[in-house]
């Protein structure tokens, strides 16, 4: 870790990567939910990416007991020359505004722009600094409609759209405007924190913090957000993840070897070191490193993790982490998320037979 050298923006970044991602078993059993790939790339690392494009060179990232080392080690691989990073171990999941209170020591007097490191979403972040920074906002939210508000923190507007009321996980949402997991704060947030009590779940809220801000007659700014933003919390969200951010970022690229039968549409990006023979793939799909894949047909909206030997079979639209193997499948895997190392591969008895070996919350579905 090197210190900023000219940092392009003096304000800090606070990144939540603690948790413990119970929504997204099994594969949280075995990785950060932050580090779970979309499109071969961490989650967490499009988060670093944006704020680093905003100019952020400062950052405090929170981790957890259970995945910490995971956290450093992934975002060692990111780190650039000009950046900083500060770890900071939040011991119990004890809410977004507790990891606010207990990385104070790191943040200091200075303004920070939080993240939520499981949050994927297309942002000017760099645009917002600025637009916080010249108004002397004491804090500025990120508010998207969705459908399904009762499933976040929810903002009620007046009609000049000035936040009224936050509510977190409301039963009877007063608007459709969710709480995005990306805020600005001044070190006004710290006093806030101070004054609120755990929420139902045992929390401390963030949203609850902002409310304070707002009964203290703080200036609390919303944007409302027009660009998408995914939750990756479950399989079928990140499978829609998936698809958004390989149809934005998916480039036409073979870096690795295809032979002549290999047949390629759309954007395609096959990495240095894949081996392709006989392989027909429908962009926008991505292949990791070191791949080799034979007879193969892949779908668009796919993405295959490094090191995975596919043989005989089609995948489409799914979701394959690194060194799972795939061979001699007949018929299509649609819509599915494999784990590390996953195998599936035909079976050598002659008797119509399934064999599974499934961790805690696996599942199957066969036709
Ligand atoms: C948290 C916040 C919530 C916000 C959401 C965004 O929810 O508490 O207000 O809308 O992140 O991802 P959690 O993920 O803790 O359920």
């Amino acid at each position: 870790m090197s210190a900023p050298s000219q940092p392009a923006s003096s304000m800090k970044a606070l990144i939540l990567a603690g948790g413990k991602g119970t929504r997204l078993r099994p594969l949280t059993y075995a990785m950060a939910k932050q580090l779970v790939p979309v499109a071969n790339k961490p989650i967490l690392h499009y988060a670093m990416d944006g704020l680093y494009q905003a100019g952020i060179r400062d950052f405090g990232v929170i981790i957890s007991p259970e995945t910490g080392k995971d956290i450093e080690e992934s975002l060692t691989g990111w780190l650039k020359p000009d950046t900083r990073i500060t770890y900071i171990l939040q011991d119990e999941p004890a809410g977004l505004a507790h990891a606010v209170k207990i990385a104070q020591p790191y943040l200091g007097h200075d303004d920070f722009i939080m993240y939520l490191g499981d949050n994927l979403i297309n942002a000017d972040l760099g645009s917002h600094i600025a637009d916080f920074k010249q108004a002397g906002y004491h804090a500025s939210i990120l508010l998207k409609q969705v459908p399904n508000p009762s499933a976040f923190g929810v903002a009620e507007l007046d009609a000049g759209g000035q936040v009224l009321r936050l509510v977190e996980k409301p039963k009877v949402p007063k608007s459709d405007l969710a709480l995005v997991g990306v805020y600005l704060f001044t070190a006004s947030i710290f006093e806030a924190i101070a004054k609120i009590q755990p929420s139902w779940r045992g929390e401390l809220e963030i949203t609850d913090a902002i409310q304070q801000l707002i009964d203290d007659q703080r200036t609390v700014h919303s944007r409302v957000h027009a660009g998408w933003w995914l939750d990756t919390g479950k399989k079928d969200d990140l499978l829609a993840a998936n698809t958004v951010v390989l149809g934005e970022y998916a480039q036409a690229v073979i870096h690795g070897s295809a032979d002549a039968d290999c047949q390629f549409s759309g954007a395609v990006q096959v990495a240095a070191g894949a081996v392709l023979k006989n392989v027909r793939v429908t962009g926008p799909a991505i292949i990791g490193e070191g791949c080799t894949l034979e007879n193969v047909t892949i779908g668009p909206f796919t993405s295959v993790g490094a090191g995975c030997r596919l043989m005989d079979c089609h995948l489409e639209n799914s979701v394959v982490l690194e060194e799972c193997v795939i061979e001699g499948i007949p018929g299509k895997i649609e819509q599915s998320l494999l784990g590390k190392g996953c195998r599936i591969t035909k079976s050598s008895h002659r008797q119509q037979s399934h064999k599974y070996m499934l961790a805690d919350h696996s599942e199957v579905e066969v036709f």
